[in-house]
């Protein structure tokens, strides 16, 4: 190893673990050293439901990204999932009192801490807060307000909400594991993290990933984040409209869906509509036939679905997407996902493949948008490291210096 941080990405899903090890290249991007992954067990809808089971899988695929990368990690950077996420922009004033009426970094934690002081649910807490922007003295779109003049600093901050015991249990689960846990970040931001470029980020987009049983969608504009959405589905819909619909086990109905399954039926030339594929119901020793015509007319209704029910919240949000929607997570590699969600979004769709310029090494191993919530894990706790100057324990002033790294960041 050349360089003394070590950048560990570990995304705790519902199907599956993944694990991302990397470290910085001179370049400044994320050297990927090792991967590994497992088949997750002990979690319903990205909630912890055994914390046994899942640290189980966390050693699984942490064992196989070691091995690879032949280094030994101790803590990572995970990723935080659940349906009961709720994000709200909230803007915060504050007096600028200084003699010289300098705004400093002081002024701008009041404001944001300003901006999160709201009444909580019993039991919730916030989980993040992304600075959107700063206004001073009326005048708006700033992002590095520290050491600019004025008397009244506003913060526009967009603050997301979620139950405290879904944090709380997913931390034990990794530590019973063996690992710390550096730092919890929403999945929908870490993907972002590696799959958004600057430009994404400015003209308007919204990142949506699917999962298994959660998909969330992050809108992004202006630099920063607008709107934060989570949603109780996600490719497992598919999996049990299958095994329900043609009388096959669930292990069965993925493999239908993997192999065979379509969601757009315009992408079927005639030829293959006719084609047919071997299904063995359950309880009968013979198979019977099924046509890729049938199977896509189960699951394009589903796809508009669930599909239209994210594009109605992206409305609702009011937020320009001019720059399109790019779709992450195992979900979105089902045939025909980004074609038909191109038609209801009315944007243009992509396939979030992390973005080249900021990965280097065993980068290959997650060309994949099933990679993109790990590979962002990893590259945050990079950029985090590098911001504080290093790897180890963060002393208050370290954290201090993370916060305001942070908001520097988000206006990179
Ligand atoms: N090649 C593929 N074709 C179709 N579907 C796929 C493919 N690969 C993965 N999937 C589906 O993607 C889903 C898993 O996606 P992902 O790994 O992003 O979910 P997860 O992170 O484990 O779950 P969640 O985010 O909901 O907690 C599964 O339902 C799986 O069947
Ligand atoms: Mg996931």
């Amino acid at each position: 190893m050349s360089s003394e941080i070590l950048a560990v990405g570990l995304d705790v899903g519902t199907s599956r673990v993944r694990c991302v090890i990397g470290e910085p290249s001179e370049d400044g991007r994320l050297n990927i050293l090792g991967v590994g992954e497992s088949d997750s067990k002990g979690l319903r809808r990205g909630i912890v439901t055994s914390a046994e089971a899942v640290s189980e899988s966390i050693r699984k695929a942490v064992s196989d990204a070691e091995r690879v990368s032949g280094v030994e990690i101790d803590s990572a950077t995970v990723n935080l999932s659940g349906e009961h996420f709720r994000g709200e922009n909230k803007n915060g004033v504050v007096a600028v009192a200084g003699p010289e009426k300098e705004i400093t970094e002081d002024d701008i934690e009041r404001a944001i801490e300003s901006a999160c002081a709201m009444p909580l649910p019993p039991g919730w807490d916030i989980v993040a807060r992304v600075p959107q922007e700063f206004i001073i003295d009326g005048q708006d779109g700033i992002t590095e307000p520290v050491g600019m003049s004025g008397s009244r600093l506003e913060a526009l901050v967009h603050v997301v909400i979620s139950p405290s015991a879904a944090r709380q249990n997913l931390v034990k689960a990794v530590k019973r594991a063996g690992l710390d846990v550096e730092e919890t970040v929403l999945e929908p931001l870490a993907a972002a993290e590696s799959s958004l470029t600057d430009d994404d980020r400015e003209y308007g987009c919204a990142i949506v990933n699917l999962g298994s049983e959660i998909t969330s969608m992050m809108i992004f504009g202006r630099g920063a984040v607008q709107h934060t959405a989570v949603f109780p589905f996600g490719s497992m819909h598919f999996t049990k409209d299958l095994a329900v619909g043609l009388r096959v086990s669930i292990p069965q109905g993925n493999k239908i869906k993997h192999e065979f399954g379509c969601v757009a039926s315009f992408l079927l030339g005639s030829d293959e509509r006719e084609e047919m594929i071997e299904i063995q119901p359950v309880g009968r020793n013979e198979t019977r036939g099924l046509s890729k015509e049938i199977l896509c007319d189960i699951m394009q209704p589903r796809a508009v679905e669930l599909l239209q029910h994210i594009s109605r919240e992206a409305d609702a949000a009011r937020a320009q997407i001019s720059g399109g929607v790019v779709m992450t997570g195992g979900g979105s590699l089902v045939r025909g996902m980004c074609e038909i969600a191109e038609q209801i979004f009315d944007a243009p769709t992509r396939l979030g493949f992390v973005e080249p310029e900021y990965f280097g090494g065993l980068a290959e191993r997650i060309q994949g948008p099933e990679w993109a919530t790990a590979a962002g894990l990893a590259l945050t706790s990079m950029r985090r490291q590098l911001r504080e100057g290093g790897h180890g324990e963060k002393s208050p002033g370290k954290k201090v210096a993370e916060f305001f790294g942070n908001i520097r960041d988000k206006f990179r």
